[in-house]
């Protein structure tokens, strides 16, 4: 009998990378970070001891991270904006901490960090807490220093992540902004109870929504990395909270392939970046908001006359989509707040199978660190 595993494979579940492994995670990750706190009777987040009238309080919201930490709070920004109606604004760390930020004990500060140990995060929180704000950290890793010189903290629950590029701790940061969104909104009366118990049974399918995402978009992504193995430039378009998914999409295919991506508001493209567009240049479009479809749909038509060879990431039987582009990746229907959440599954396995492709070393990417500690 001979085993031909070693321990680092058996760690590996059988995957050839941590980065895969953790993708596949994500609907456990997502199971575990709403567990208790999303129910049938509602989202329950009294774990971090706020009151509806401490809640009510703060005018306004200031959310500190870095890399993937920080485009979670972009969607976090327009989920809370459009949801609660309470000003968002979201700074990169190591900005926020050498700004004379206008925040005070009315201001909740939050804190995003899967390692609760970035440098420039923590010096984020340390000075928020200096100008009397009150400090909200979610992070994945229970007793970090984030965690600890914190007021109150929400656990990611996503489980150890060991490849540098982060899947599924930003899938869980996501999902924590979503609780605080629909509960703020139900505090502050922006919703009623239909949209609210409505928001609440859409959260509740969102592993399982995962799951299926994972399920029919990988095979897809796959095939259409090897595309991609070939250019060293790439477009990201989307608007609003499409627009920062596709930020996220391209940092990932920066830090492990090693391909240039750059993410733009479609609606901006015409001021600069439609130069950039050439005959066969990849562009990756993240069409899942409604509201915004025929502009979307518009600017796609844009830059395919100008050659582009254009991937969409559509909801699931969007022919009209289909038909404007190369090549669609399709996830399954859902409430348009959480499409996005699902949207980004593909651009990960993208990256992944584009870096896998160009034969880099997907799970340690030249020069970066899982944790940045120092400055
Ligand atoms: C490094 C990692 C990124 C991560 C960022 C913030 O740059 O390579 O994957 O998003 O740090 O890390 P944090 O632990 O604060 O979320």
């Amino acid at each position: 009998f001979k085993v031909d595993w070693d321990p680092e494979m058996a760690e590996k579940n059988g995957y050839e990378h941590y980065m895969l492994k953790e993708i596949h995670e994500q609907p456990d990750a997502l199971r575990r970070v709403l567990a208790n706190r999303v129910s049938t009777q509602g989202v329950n987040l009294d774990e971090i001891g706020l009151t509806a009238e401490e809640l009510k309080k703060y005018s306004q919201i200031q959310v500190v991270a870095c890399g993937t930490a920080y485009y979670s709070g972009m969607v976090g920004k327009y989920i809370i904006e459009e949801l609660a109606r309470i000003p968002v604004k979201v700074d990169v760390a190591s900005e926020f901490r050498y700004s004379n930020p206008i925040i005070d004990k009315d201001t909740l500060v939050i804190v995003v960090s899967q390692s609760g140990e970035t440098a420039d995060t923590l010096a984020g929180l340390r000075l928020a807490r200096e100008k009397g704000a009150e400090v909200l950290a979610l992070t994945n890793v229970v007793g970090s220093t984030i965690a600890r010189e914190a007021d109150r903290v929400l656990y990611l629950k996503a489980g150890p992540e060991i490849a540098v590029a982060s899947t599924k701790a930003y899938l869980t940061m996501v999902s924590v902004f979503y609780l605080l969104a629909v509960q703020f909104a139900k505090i502050k009366g922006t919703i009623n109870d239909d949209e609210y118990m409505g928001l609440v049974s859409d959260l509740i399918r969102l592993p399982e929504l995962a799951s299926e995402t994972i399920k029919v978009s990988e095979e897809k992504a796959k095939e259409k990395a090897r595309y991609f193995i070939d250019y060293d430039n790439s477009f990201y378009i989307g608007r609003n909270f499409d627009y920062t998914i596709a930020l996220e999409g391209a940092l990932k295919l920066k830090e492990i392939s090693y391909l240039h991506a750059e993410a733009y508001p479609a609606g901006e493209l015409k001021h600069g970046p439609l130069a950039l567009i050439e005959e066969g240049i990849p562009v990756v479009a993240v069409v899942t908001r409604r509201s915004l479809y025929d502009k979307m749909l518009s600017n796609i038509k844009e830059v395919k006359a100008r050659g582009a060879n254009i991937t969409a990431v559509a909801i699931a039987g969007d022919a009209e989509v289909e038909k404007a582009v190369d090549d669609v990746i399709f996830i399954p229907e859902c409430n348009e707040f959480f499409s996005g959440l699902l949207a980004v599954i593909p651009l990960q396995l993208l990256a992944y199978y584009t870096a896998v492709g160009r034969g880099f070393d997907v799970d340690q990417p030249r020069n970066l660190a899982k944790s940045v500690t120092v400055e």
